[in-house]
């Protein structure tokens, strides 16, 4: 059976679904590897090097994808695929996508869609990502600051430390606070989610945050946070604004599953922080945790303040977010691989399956994504 590669098409997309190190391990597997030409040229992975894998080097979408039994990609490909093939990657909750796939004889896979239990944490694109985008938003933060993150006493005087403040502590907010410390910052974090708060102070930032019955049950039984009510958000706000306006970096991190990000930092917050200030927007995506947020941009608003609102933040470390998104999906295929068969199995009532199948055989089966009538 043949896996296909391909090349990301998306405005922006620099990862990659696979890299030498899993082309090798598919080949381990009995299966055959055609990788797009430059398909891992944006995160550093040369063609040459996937050949040295032992992949076969296919001039463009169209020659990869012949006879392709299984496509492996980062978003969904606009290219025709071969019908019947098993198609991974991060394709999205969108019914109207998932009845084209079905339609198309496209047996899709949405990764985002996994659930969050501890046999699927080493697939769990979700969580590889978050990370690494958690981290690069500090990075960037710093850069952006016109100060430094740590204390540094000189000779000449006192550079005092930056003060970070992290917005949502999930993933990609528990490592921004690490970095953020790591870098010298002094770390405060806030998070609707009662578990948060504990891993928020493991880490050594202090808490912040509104705390009332409503958010003693802010978790779903998946992990994530509920949508809370406008009151708790009110509440929630009043708390914040006082702790912003002393910051000199706020980096946003808070989702809220299937919705619009939830609007923390609003225009009158911002108006009250010093000019030079960094607020950075992992949320972007999702329309921004800050009212001002220009997705794709970076803003500087007319009191000074620097809003970064770039998207895709894991695509702004493209190598190692495509080796960590790599792995994810081998670990997915090799848990339900046939060894005899040299080909994926996928049990209809496996958790994990069921989590991620938009379609099959034909239809659309996922209980989020029934056809468009
Ligand atoms: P996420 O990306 O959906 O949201 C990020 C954070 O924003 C969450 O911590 C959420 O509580 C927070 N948030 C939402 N609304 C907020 C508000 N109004 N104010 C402040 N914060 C707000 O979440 P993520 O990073 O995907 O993780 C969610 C949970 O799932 C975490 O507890 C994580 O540890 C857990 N998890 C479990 C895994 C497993 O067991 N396999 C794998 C990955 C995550």
């Amino acid at each position: 059976m043949r896996v296909a590669i391909l090349k990301e098409r998306r405005n922006g997309e620099t990862r990659v679904a696979a890299t030498p190190e899993t082309v090798k391990k598919y080949i381990g597997l009995g299966l055959d590897v055609a990788v797009e030409a430059g398909a891992g040229l944006a995160s550093g992975f040369v063609d040459s090097g996937y050949a040295e894998a032992g992949a076969t080097i296919a001039a463009d979408a169209a020659a990869a994808l012949e006879s392709a039994g299984i496509v492996l990609v980062v978003r969904a490909p606009d290219a025709p695929l071969p019908r019947g093939a098993l198609l991974i990657g991060t394709l999205g909750a969108d019914a109207a996508a998932a009845a084209a796939f079905a339609e198309a004889g496209i047996e899709a896979c949405s990764m985002e869609l996994l659930p969050r239990i501890t046999r699927a944490q080493s697939m769990d694109v979700l969580s590889s990502q978050a990370n690494l985008a958690g981290y690069r938003a500090v990075i960037e933060a710093a850069t952006a600051y016109d100060k430094g993150f740590p204390m540094m006493m000189t000779a000449a005087g006192t550079v005092p430390a930056a003060n970070a403040f992290i917005m949502g502590a999930g993933v990609a907010g528990l490592q921004a606070i690490a970095t953020a410390r790591r870098l010298g910052g002094r770390v405060s974090a806030t998070d609707v989610r009662p578990a948060a708060k504990e891993e928020i102070k493991s880490l050594g930032a202090s808490f912040v945050g509104y705390e009332d019955e409503e958010s003693k049950a802010a978790q779903t039984a998946g992990g994530y946070a509920k949508q809370l009510s406008p009151e708790f958000y009110a509440k929630q706000a009043e708390v914040v604004a006082t702790h912003i306006a002393k910051q000199d970096v706020v980096v946003c991190t808070a989702l809220v599953q299937g919705r619009k990000a939830p609007i923390l930092v609003t225009a009158a917050m911002v108006a009250s922080m010093k000019p030079g200030s960094v607020v950075v927007d992992l949320a972007a995506d999702a329309g921004g945790n800050c009212a001002l947020t220009r997705p794709g941009e970076l803003f500087v608003t007319e009191n000074g303040v620097k809003i970064l609102g770039f998207t895709n933040w894991p695509g702004r470390l493209p190598a190692a977010a495509s080796a960590l998104y790599a792995r994810n999906l081998l670990t997915f295929l090799s848990t339900f691989w046939d060894k005899e068969a040299k080909a994926p199995k996928l049990p209809e009532d496996d958790d994990i399956v069921k989590g991620v199948t938009l379609t099959r055989g034909g239809a659309v089966v996922h209980p989020l994504m029934q056809p468009a009538s």
